[in-house]
């Protein structure tokens, strides 16, 4: 029987997102039901309601989620009726040749639900990274769901569902920090701080924030940053070099995602150092550089896709790391709100008011 449960919706170009009810078919070979304990927003979830990812209205908005697995589809052995879970949005293939070189953090074959939800009339819905979990349940493929301790606070896991596995994992993963190295984070949002927690759990000596907002420099103070640098008020490779011994860090975090945060980033870092971008550029920017500074210094320009995170890998882990006490996830929930407080929430992203609005269901 298909569920007919309560999703928000964005009915078109820049039109207000409202709550509509949805039709959650049955789950068919491979795919979940999952009903949906909190989800976070995201700014990827503003970029869909504004035509910033695809013109597939109307989307079912939400990403960011934890809830618990109600039905499972014929086939399905990973995840049972009961189990506590995070959705992931790379629920990889096993057989691309990414996977296949085991390199399954890489897949580029990625896979969600084949079925659709819909609106009551049968519209179609395009669900946000395949997901759409700002709804009291939703259908995925069953491997979008990583089983993780139930005793974990949802409102907090859910956030390594997105925005804070990128930003932990680009340190940790894709930048590689380690154990006496020198970070820089340009830009301290909910994605930028990750990076910055990511870098204390992974042993970094200095940690330097980086961003134009003095709230956002004050949470990447608690999240373990060593200094921080207002880059509205000073240069911040300057800042950087100069906190740095002289030389810049050995690896800098461009969690903006604009061309003058990357070639920050890229003055910013020592030689031999490492850059990894993982805020997401638009398609018209662009960016110039000497080819001759790319290759006299060396290191490594890398790109974190999701925080080059293996959910399954990843997100056990890290709930473990938070029920020890070791990862303050906790410190990303800036507010909860229920599912009819999304634009307002929106409009706090927007300001900069919040690292995380995470609605509760
Ligand atoms: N790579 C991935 O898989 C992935 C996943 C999720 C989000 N993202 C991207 O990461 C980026 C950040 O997301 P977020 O949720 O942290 O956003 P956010 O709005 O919470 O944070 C952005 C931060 O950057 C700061 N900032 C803006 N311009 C700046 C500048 N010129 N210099 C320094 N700081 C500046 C802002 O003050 C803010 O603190 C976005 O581009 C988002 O799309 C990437
Ligand atoms: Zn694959
Ligand atoms: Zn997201």
């Amino acid at each position: 029987m298909a569920l007919e449960v309560r999703g928000v919706i964005a009915p078109g170009k820049d039109e207000p997102v409202r709550v509509e009810t949805i039709v959650v078919p049955d789950p068919g070979p491979g795919e979940a039901v999952v009903r949906v304990r909190t989800c976070g927003v995201c700014h990827t979830d503003l970029h869909y309601k504004q035509g910033g990812i695809s013109d597939d209205y109307p989307f079912l908005l939400g990403h960011e989620a934890a809830g618990v697995v109600e039905l499972v589809g014929e086939g399905v052995t990973e995840v049972a009726p009961g189990d506590f879970v995070i959705l992931n949005w790379r629920a990889v293939c096993g057989r691309c040749r990414a996977c296949l070189r085991g390199r399954p953090q890489y897949c580029f074959s990625t896979h969600n639900a084949r079925q659709r939800m819909t609106l009551k009339d049968g519209t179609e819905l395009s669900p946000a990274l395949g997901i759409g979990a700002f709804a009291d349940a939703t259908l995925v493929a069953a491997g979008q769901c990583t089983k993780v301790d139930p005793e974990a606070s949802p409102a907090a896991a859910g956030l390594l569902g997105c925005g804070v596995m990128a930003g932990i994992g680009s340190a940790i993963n894709t930048g590689g920090v380690g154990r006496g190295d020198s970070v820089a984070v340009i830009g301290c949002g909910g994605v930028g701080g990750a990076a910055v927690l990511g870098s204390r759990l992974a042993g970094a000596a200095r940690i330097i924030a980086v961003d134009i907002d003095e709230r956002k420099l004050a949470t990447a103070r608690q999240l373990g940053a060593t200094h921080t640098v207002n880059s509205a008020q000073t240069d911040a490779v300057d800042a950087i070099r100069e906190l740095t011994g002289g030389f810049g860090a050995d690896v800098v975090i461009d969690a903006v995602g604009r061309p003058e945060t990357y070639r920050q980033a890229f003055y910013a870092r020592d030689l031999a150092g490492t850059v990894v971008l993982v805020g997401v550029p638009t398609p018209e920017m662009r960016i110039e550089l000497p080819l001759l500074d790319v290759f006299g210094r060396g290191g490594a320009l890398k790109s974190s896709w999701y925080g080059d995170c293996l959910p399954s890998r990843d997100f056990p882990m890290l709930i473990d790391l938070y029920r020890q006490g070791r990862l303050d996830l906790d410190a990303f929930v800036s507010e909860t709100i229920a599912l009819d407080g999304i634009e307002a929430a929106f409009d706090r992203m927007h300001a900069g008011d919040v690292l995380r609005s995470v609605v509760v269901l």
